[in-house]
């Protein structure tokens, strides 16, 4: 074994104990999601501090892992069945261009794009897909917009089983979908949306043997919670004001508040960030959530976004998401199409990048600036949950200016054009490249 953490699988809503639970993940009683607790007895902060650091010069793939090297938080997997890909040990970057234009001192940014398929679903799919590997299954499956599906195919091979995606048809980056191609799934585009394909699943996971891998998988959400732990670490045990995060199905943003209300139950920290979740307009059901009834009701809404990873009407981690917010009294906001395409470039400029969802951060901050709500002086990280390559396209699109093309963002979108750094064609001679040098700088020589 790994390690030999004492956990149980408990219902949100009733607290009923599932130590079987259903397919789904849901409770036999009320239908909520599970989430792991555990008995955390007798561990002491500074000699858990002591061994994750130490683990950085091991040279065993378990403690190479960012993940893995945090199992004392994890539920114990026998190192035999762990499937790991070093997943995680991703960098934490100071965006200066971006603080200016968001109006902070500081700003950073956790990439978890720099994972070893791109995104954070890395992080939560090591664990649950091991944990999968370990009961004996033969098939896993997900439904997704593109990086879960990614993230499982790659686990799924490399742990010897077969991977099933459901991808909405049409709106999967092409990146995203060539993934799971290239990593072996077996990958079906159903003439649906992402809420749909959720539906399907749920449904085919209660009829035949095979394994669910979306974030209600509750496994998922230990690993993704290694991201906060990893953070504070890179921070030297020193939370920031500001954690800020993209909502979609919301299993992240459930991660992360679970991570920082452990590391304050054990002792590691005794202060929280505040986690606020941002969402794209057109898919927005957390934030009408919130304002039409205080996170106690959530109406699902048809979603439309261009960020199309958080493109979810029906958020299925939105009980958890809530109570996030309410820990760490975080807030939410949404952001225009426009504004994320302008939020990317501009992380983009400062040599970062990242994709259209991951954007939503640095336009949530500004209107939360604007608000009031973080003060300029305040440290805000920003979650970058996705590699900039993974949508070439929304970028080729932004740059060349066509990007809101005959939808109803076509006037707003002037305000891109100084963010547009379309391609230029010239002849192939010197003096052709230096006109164009001579026009962005007068060069002396
Ligand atoms: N950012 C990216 C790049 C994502 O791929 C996702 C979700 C999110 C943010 C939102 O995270 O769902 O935990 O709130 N992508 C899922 C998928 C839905 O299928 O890849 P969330």
């Amino acid at each position: 074994m790994t390690h030999t953490t004492v956990h149980h699988l408990v219902c949100i809503g009733c607290g009923a104990d599932e130590a079987q639970p259903q397919p789904d993940f849901r409770c036999r009683a009320c239908s909520n999601l599970l989430e792991i607790s555990y008995a955390f007895g007798g561990t002491d902060p500074a000699s858990l501090k002591g061994s994750w650091q130490q683990r950085h010069l091991s040279q065993l793939p378990l403690d190479q892992s960012g993940v893995w090297r945090f199992r004392e938080l994890l539920p114990p997997v026998p190192a035999d069945f762990v499937i790991t890909i070093r997943e995680g040990n991703t960098p934490l970057y100071e965006l200066p261009l971006c603080a200016r234009l968001a109006g902070v001192d500081r700003l950073l940014a956790k990439h978890q794009g720099m994972n070893p398929t791109g995104s954070f679903k890395d992080t939560g799919m090591t664990v649950a897909a091991s944990v999968a590997r370990q009961q004996g299954f033969r098939w896993v499956a997900c439904a997704s917009t593109g990086n879960t599906s990614a993230s499982m195919a790659a686990y799924a091979s490399r742990g010897g089983m077969r991977a099933l995606v459901l991808i909405p048809e049409g709106k999967v980056s092409w990146g995203k979908l060539s993934q799971s191609l290239d990593y072996g799934a077996l990958t079906c585009q159903l003439k649906t949306d992402f809420d749909g394909c959720m539906r399907v699943l749920n449904e085919l996971v209660r009829r035949v043997p095979i394994y669910l891998l979306n974030s209600v998988n509750p496994y998922r959400i230990e690993g993704q919670k290694t991201a906060a732990l990893e953070l504070m670490e890179q921070l030297d045990w020193w939370p920031p004001d500001h954690v800020i995060v993209p909502g979609g199905n919301l299993g992240n943003s459930s991660a992360l508040g679970k991570a920082f209300l452990e590391m304050r139950e054990l002792g590691l920290t005794s202060r929280l960030p505040r986690i606020s979740i941002v969402q794209a307009e057109g898919a927005n059901p957390l934030v009408r959530s919130i304002r039409d009834s205080g996170g106690k009701e959530l109406r699902p809404v048809r979603a439309e976004t261009a960020a199309s990873a958080i493109r979810i009407g029906n958020p299925a981690s939105w009980k958890k998401a809530v109570r996030v917010l309410q820990a760490t009294n975080g807030e939410v906001e949404e952001v225009s199409e426009v504004e994320i395409a302008l939020a990317k470039a501009e992380i983009g400029a400062d040599g970062i990048g990242c994709e259209p969802a991951s954007a939503v951060t640095l336009a949530g901050l500004k209107k939360l600036v604007t608000r009031g709500f973080v003060r300029s002086g305040e440290s805000v990280v920003l979650i970058l949950t996705g590699h900039l390559l993974k949508d070439p396209e929304f970028t080729l699109k932004f740059h060349r200016g066509d990007l809101f093309a005959g939808t109803p963002h076509e006037r707003e979108a002037s305000a891109l054009v100084s963010q547009q750094r379309a391609p230029i064609v010239l002849d192939a001679t010197v003096d052709a490249v230096i006109a164009e040098l001579q026009k962005h700088e007068k060069l002396v020589f």
